[in-house]
């Protein structure tokens, strides 16, 4: 079982959203730990109620690295697989995000790259755009910057104010930040890989790759579905499609494995049930594929979690 510590500043609904979660419905994580710099935060109470250590670690000015080392100490202790941070509002350290690198996400009420920083939806609402929303994404050296794991949209409304606006996008991210954590349980959440850790995982023609993607203009969605389907292909036994994978090249059983990889994230993160229902059960002319290919087994291997899933999803 994975264990996840979870830092929080204020009130603590996405918090409590991940305690309902973690293990009650998906048991592969629990919340171990949370962690706040406010003494008074409601997250600490919320974890206290359901039985989760919970710990206050004084943030003084210009006190990080003190806060670091010992939120470092108490979770290296408590062997932390995954740092949430969920209304966390201090900004770490480059050595403690670069330590935690593909293992610490972040939730952000707006629509990512747009309006990062403070009062995002008061930015919103002075840009005059029409949706906003949220993003998870993983934490890197840049505010706010880090690969996007998934964001969920709401409307804005004319005459909105922050707080209206800020009160329709809390729905979206408490169903967002659980579907995000599955996904890195899954392993289908991750950065995409620098030059050494592309190149330590396919080989050395991985900087042939990154030019290519960025020659293409690839977003972090596409690549990290390439690096995805490039393991697929690996499961797969197709070693000598990996590169074909990761340039997402046209050949026929890339093409399948790219479907098994939008079918089993759009089954994910699609909310509407019925969106799902209709994503799985048009399923089968990709099967007819997989048997032609001879892949029959392994695609329903790789959309085996999402079959249980199906199975769980009532209607
Ligand atoms: C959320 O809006 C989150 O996106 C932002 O801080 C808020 C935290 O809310 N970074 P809560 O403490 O989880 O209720």
């Amino acid at each position: 079982m994975k264990r996840i510590a979870v830092f929080a500043s204020g009130s603590g609904t996405n918090l409590q959203t991940l305690l309902g979660w973690f293990p009650h419905k998906d048991p592969r994580a629990e919340i171990t730990l949370v962690i706040s710099n406010k003494q008074d935060a409601y997250a600490l109470e919320r974890a206290r109620q359901a039985g989760v250590e919970a710990v206050y670690i004084p943030w003084k000015k210009n006190g990080r690295e003190d806060f670091e080392r010992q939120a470092q100490s108490l979770m290296q202790d408590r062997q932390i697989d995954l740092v949430v941070l969920a209304g966390f509002m201090r900004i770490s350290s480059d050595p403690f995000v670069e330590f935690w690198r593909g293992r610490i996400i972040n939730i952000h009420p707006s629509l990512l790259p747009d309006f990062p920083g403070l009062h995002p939806q008061q930015q919103a609402l002075d840009a005059g755009v029409t949706q906003s929303g949220c993003t998870v994404h993983f934490v890197d050296a840049v505010l706010d910057g880090g690969d996007m794991i998934l964001q969920k949209a709401v409307p804005v409304l004319e005459d909105d104010t922050a707080d209206a606006l800020a009160a329709r996008i809390q729905p979206a991210e408490h169903e967002a930040y659980p579907q995000a954590v599955r996904l890195w349980l899954s392993g289908l959440a991750f950065p995409v890989p620098n030059l050494e850790e592309g190149t330590q995982e396919f080989g050395p023609g991985f900087a042939d790759v990154l030019k290519s993607w960025e020659a293409q203009g690839l977003d972090v969605a596409q690549r990290q579905h390439a690096v995805r389907v490039a393991r697929l292909l690996k499961t797969w036994d197709k070693p000598e499609l990996v590169f074909a994978g990761l340039h997402l090249s046209a050949d026929p059983v890339v093409a399948l494995a790219r479907s098994a990889d939008d079918l089993r994230l759009g089954f994910m993160t699609l909310e509407p049930l019925q969106d799902r229902k209709n994503r799985w059960e048009a399923r089968g002319r990709l099967l007819e594929r997989a048997e032609a290919l001879g892949l029959k087994e392994a695609f329903e291997a790789a959309l085996h979690e999402t079959a249980l899933e199906w199975d769980r999803t009532t209607f």
